[in-house]
């Protein structure tokens, strides 16, 4: 697996690798309870944000790489407006679990859509996935509404199992797979496969198996909290 830094090109966004001076641009972010609602974290102060950057960073050098953590930026505009990626969670499996967040002035635009099909091509053509998935609180509609954009499927409703902030919280499961991944990028709909630079190789790089994380979970934690 290559060591170089990721980045993906798409029509309208660059995901690059998280730095460690993201952390300002960050804090927009970590500072809105509307960001953190249906997450497994809540709002972060100064320290950690800048943590959770340290963990990521960490977590992209290590070898074999099974975190995939990227900054979504604007082509031509390198700010940090949020974060998308995947875990291999299960690389005997070929399985690994995607997530995603925007600044909050930047949504219904279509880039978080964007983002999260350039994180779902280098999952299944970089990484060699078989299987991706996300999940989502069936109260965050547009967790769901992207995830389905993307095309993923609803596989489940797990009902109340997660405890956060306290109440019990129920989870949607959608998956697609890496069938499913090429056929719909044959159509114009998915149609907008990211240029990637230094790509990781074949699923016989992908690792050792990992804790599990979700789309409800801190990337390098991959727990909740
Ligand atoms: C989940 C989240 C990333 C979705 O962001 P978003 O901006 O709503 O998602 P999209 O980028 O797909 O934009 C959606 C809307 O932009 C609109 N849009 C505007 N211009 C567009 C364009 N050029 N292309 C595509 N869509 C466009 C679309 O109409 C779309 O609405 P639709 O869903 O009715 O079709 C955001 O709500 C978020 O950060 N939430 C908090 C974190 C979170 O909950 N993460 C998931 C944990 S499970």
């Amino acid at each position: 697996m290559p060591t170089e830094p990721l980045r993906l090109q798409t029509a309208r966004l660059v995901l690059r690798e998280l730095r460690l001076d993201d952390w300002r641009e960050a804090r927009a972010l970590d500072t809105d309870p509307e960001i953190v609602r249906y997450q497994s974290n809540d709002v972060l102060d100064e320290a950690g944000t800048k943590k959770y950057l340290e963990g990521s960073i960490k977590a992209a050098l290590e070898l074999p790489r099974t975190i995939f953590d990227l900054a979504i930026t604007l082509r031509g505009d390198d700010r940090y407006l949020g974060r998308a990626g995947f875990k291999i969670d299960r690389p005997d499996h070929r399985e690994a679990a995607v997530w995603f967040q925007l600044r909050r002035d930047h949504w219904g635009q279509g880039y978080a859509a964007e983002a999260l099909r350039a994180v779902l091509e280098l999952a299944f053509e970089g990484a060699g996935m078989h299987r991706v998935y996300g999940d989502c609180d069936p109260r965050n509609l547009h967790s769901a509404r992207l995830m389905e954009k993307a095309g993923m499927i609803r596989e489940a409703h797990l009902r109340e199992n997660w405890w956060l902030k306290g109440e019990w919280c129920s989870s949607f499961i959608y998956a697609v797979l890496e069938d499913e991944w090429r056929a719909l990028k044959s159509t114009s709909e998915i149609n907008t496969a990211p240029r990637m630079k230094h790509p990781p190789t074949s699923s016989a790089d992908v690792g050792t198996p990992s804790p599990i994380t979700s789309a409800k979970s801190n990337a390098n934690t991959g727990s909740s909290e």
